[in-house]
């Protein structure tokens, strides 16, 4: 019996190799979600680490970051904004566009989504080139928020995006380095 809980998590990420291009490797959350008990770690282990921090809003990014990061505000009593891809939102937005390790994308915000100053974590599962969580910082300081923290379940450090975030001043953490 495993008791280690960020440990039980790790083993429940899944790696598909050449998907969703030759040479990637693609990091799946997909069986971490689907266990209730590692669901319940994972988020826990998030909310352990933020519940003591004075924050206002956790900010997630389109479509994983959804996932944990509007549980963890649900956990934290805290509202939960959505970062989302471009022409999804329905009010008035600010966009950013961004490169991908396999693509490029652009992220949407509505601009009544955060008041100036507020505290917010910013949540998304994976980091990679941090193209996605860059954007999606610049987002949220272009409406005045004081982005707390960039957090991920996953980060690829050979693709160099955690150190990217770090030396935009960003603080950064993820879970597992893969
Ligand atoms: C993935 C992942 C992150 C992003 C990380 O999302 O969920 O958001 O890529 O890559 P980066 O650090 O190079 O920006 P993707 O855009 O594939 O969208 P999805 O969540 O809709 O699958
Ligand atoms: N997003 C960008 N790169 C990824 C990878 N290797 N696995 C899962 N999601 C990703």
């Amino acid at each position: 019996m495993q008791y280690n809980p960020v440990e039980t998590v790790r083993q429940s990420i899944r790696s598909i190799s050449d998907w969703p291009k030759p040479g990637v490797t693609f990091r799946d959350i997909t069986p971490v979600l689907q266990d209730p008990r590692c669901f319940r770690m994972l988020i826990d282990i998030f909310v352990a680490r933020y519940m003591r921090q004075r924050l206002d809003l956790v900010a997630g990014v389109d479509a994983r970051g959804f996932i944990i990061g509007s549980v963890i505000a649900y956990e934290l009593n805290l509202g939960f904004v959505p970062i989302r891809k471009k022409g999804k939102l329905p009010f008035e937005t600010v966009g950013e566009d961004y490169d991908l390790e396999y693509g490029s994308s652009s992220v949407e915000i509505h601009t009544d989504a955060v008041k100036p100053g507020q505290r917010v974590l910013l949540m998304d599962d994976l980091i990679a080139t941090g193209g996605t969580l860059l954007a999606a910082s610049r987002l949220l300081q272009r409406l005045g928020a004081n982005v707390v923290e960039a957090a991920a379940i996953i980060d690829l450090p050979e693709l160099g995006g955690s150190k990217l975030i770090k030396e935009s001043g960003l603080p950064v953490h993820a879970l597992y380095e893969f």
